[in-house]
C-alpha cells in the first residue's frame, strides 16, 4: 500500500517541506514546523473556460455596505465591499466578536445577516445580545464542520456571514486538528470561494499569536482582501482598529473604541481623549501624528532615571522599539542631552501604537523635557521628522494637523522649518533638534520639587 502523503509545515509563515526542520528554514522560527496530511488529488480534466474582456465586465452596482459601525466603515474604507472576505484579528478578549455582533446588529436592520459561531453556544451570544441592546433580526448557527458552514451559506446566501473563529472550523477530510496550519488555510479557501460566488461579504475572526500577527499562516493573510488588527490594552477601556491589508482602501485609518457596559462605543474624536497633558508636568509632550487621512494628538509620557546598568534601558509602550533608541541618540549627540547612564522610558497615551515619523519630534521633546526637569510649553503640539543628522524633516500633511491641534485649543506648535503656517496657531519653527527643544521646553518653569534633584 502506498504511504500517505506527510508533510510540514511551518505555523508562523507557511512554508512547507517533505521533511522536518527544527529550525523553520522560511522564517527561522523554531519548533513551528508542524505535521499535516494532504488531501487526495484530483486527477480530473477540467474543460477549459472562455475568456472575457475586460470590457465585456458587466460591474454589477458595488456598492459597499455600512456596517453602523462608523469607525468600522472608517477602516474599511467607507463600509463593508459585497463579497469580500475580512480578517479581524486580535488578542483574546479584546472584543472582537462584541464589535463584530454590534455590526450584525446594526445591518440586520435593511439586510439579511449570518453569525456562525463555534466558540460560544448560541445562550451565550444571545446574552451579549442582550448587552449591547438585542439583535433579534441576526440569524445564528452554532457550527464547526467546514462543509457543512459553507453548504448552508450556499443555500440561505445572506449578505453578510461573521465567522466566528476561523480557527474552530474543521474539515474531516484533512486529518489535522482544528485551528492547524492546512486546517486554516483550508478553510479560508473555501470561504473564499464560497464568497465570492455567492456574493456574501464574509468577516473571518482569528486569534493572535504572541507576538501579535494572526494565528495561522501568512497565506490567510494573502488570501482575504482586509486584514484588520484590534488591538488594546483588556485592562483599559481604549481599543483601536487599523487595517493591516486592504484592497478597497487605505492601510493606514485607525478606528478608536471604548469599551463600556453596552458594547464598544466609537470615539469619533480621540484627540480629546488622548491628546491632553497636564501643564507645568515635565516629560509629557503633545504629538500631532497622522493616521491614514486622521489627524489625531497624543500625550507622550517619557520617563528618564539615573541607573547603574551597565546597558541603560529603553522601554517604548507604543512607539518602536528602534526609532526610540535612534531618538535617544540623536538627542545625546546633537542636542547636548546625554542619556548614557539614564534608563528611558517611553509611553503613547491610550495604548496606541505611533508608527509614523512625524511623531519623533514630540518623543524627543518629551524626552528632553523629562531629562531637563522641564516642563514642554503649555498649549504646545509637536510634529517633524528627526533625521539622524539632528535636522529636522517636514512632516506630511501639516495643515491637517494644525488644523486638529487648533481644534482642540492648542495655542503653539513645534514644527520643522519651512512647514506651511495655518490659521491663527502660533508657530515656532525649529531647523533643529536643539532649536526645538530651545523654543519647546519652558525654561521659566521649573517643576517644583525636582529643584533639589536638579541641583
Ligand atoms: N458587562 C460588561 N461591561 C464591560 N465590559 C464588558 C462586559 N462584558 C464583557 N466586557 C468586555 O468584553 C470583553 C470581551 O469581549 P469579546 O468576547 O468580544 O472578546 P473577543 O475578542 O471576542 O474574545 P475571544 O478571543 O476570547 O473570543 C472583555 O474583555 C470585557 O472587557
Ligand atoms: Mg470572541
Amino acid at each position: 500500500m502506498a504511504k500517505a502523503a506527510v508533510q510540514f509545515a511551518c505555523t508562523e509563515c507557511g512554508y512547507s517541506s517533505g521533511r522536518w526542520f527544527g529550525k523553520c528554514p522560511g522564517c527561522n522560527a523554531f519548533g513551528t514546523l508542524v505535521e499535516e496530511v494532504l488531501g487526495k488529488v484530483a486527477g480530473a480534466k477540467a474543460p477549459p473556460k472562455p475568456l472575457l474582456r475586460l470590457v465585456d465586465v458587466q460591474v454589477e452596482e458595488a456598492k459597499r455596505i455600512p456596517t453602523g459601525v462608523a469607525e468600522l466603515d472608517r477602516v474599511l474604507g467607507g463600509g463593508l465591499v459585497p463579497a469580500s472576505l475580512v480578517l479581524v484579528g486580535g488578542e483574546p478578549g479584546v472584543g472582537k466578536s462584541t464589535l463584530l455582533l454590534s455590526a450584525l446588529q446594526a445591518m440586520s436592520a435593511a439586510r439579511r445577516v449570518l453569525l456562525i459561531t463555534g466558540e460560544e453556544s448560541v445562550a451565550q451570544v444571545k446574552l451579549r445580545a442582550e448587552r449591547l441592546g438585542g439583535a433579534a433580526n441576526v440569524e445564528i448557527l452554532a457550527e464547526t464542520e467546514l462543509d457543512t458552514v459553507c453548504e448552508t451559506l450556499v443555500t440561505e446566501r445572506p449578505d453578510v456571514c461573521v465567522i466566528d473563529s476561523v480557527q474552530t472550523l474543521y474539515s474531516a477530510e484533512l486529518g489535522s486538528a482544528p485551528g492547524s496550519v492546512a486546517q486554516v488555510r483550508e478553510s479560508a479557501a473555501r470561504l473564499l470561494r464560497v464568497a465570492k460566488e455567492n456574493g456574501v461579504a464574509t468577516i473571518l475572526v482569528g486569534h493572535v499569536t504572541k507576538d501579535g500577527s494572526v494565528a495561522g499562516p501568512r497565506v490567510l493573510e494573502h488570501l482575504v482582501d482586509c486584514v484588520l488588527q484590534f488591538e488594546g490594552d483588556r485592562y483599559r477601556a481604549h481599543r483601536v482598529l487599523r487595517a493591516v491589508k486592504n484592497r478597497f482602501g487605505s492601510t493606514n485609518e485607525l478606528g478608536v473604541f471604548e469599551m463600556t457596559g453596552a458594547g464598544l462605543v466609537g470615539v469619533p474624536d480621540p484627540s480629546e481623549v488622548f491628546g491632553r497633558t497636564v501643564d507645568g508636568e515635565p516629560g509629557a509632550a503633545v504629538a500631532c501624528a497622522l493616521e491614514g487621512t486622521r489627524p489625531i494628538l497624543l500625550e507622550i509620557q517619557a520617563l528618564v532615571a539615573q541607573t547603574d546598568l551597565a546597558m541603560p534601558r529603553r522601554v517604548a509602550t507604543g512607539v518602536d522599539p528602534k526609532r526610540l533608541a535612534m531618538i535617544v541618540a540623536v538627542l545625546a549627540r546633537h542636542a547636548g542631552i546625554p542619556l548614557g547612564q539614564a534608563d528611558v522610558f517611553v509611553n503613547v497615551a491610550g495604548g496606541v501604537r505611533i508608527d509614523e515619523p512625524g511623531a519623533d519630534l514630540a518623543i524627543a521633546l518629551a524626552i528632553a523635557s523629562a531629562a531637563r526637569r522641564l516642563p514642554v510649553v503649555s498649549g504646545t503640539a509637536a510634529f517633524g521628522e528627526i533625521g539622524l543628522t539632528g535636522r529636522l524633516r517636514e512632516a506630511t500633511q501639516a495643515e491637517r494637523r494644525l488644523q486638529e491641534a487648533a481644534k482642540l485649543g492648542l495655542g503653539r506648535a513645534v514644527v520643522p522649518k519651512g512647514t506651511p503656517r495655518h490659521g491663527k496657531l502660533k508657530i515656532s519653527e525649529a531647523e533643529t533638534l536643539r532649536q526645538a527643544i530651545k523654543v519647546g521646553l519652558d525654561a521659566a518653569e521649573r517643576a517644583e520639587g525636582d529643584d533639589e534633584a536638579a541641583a
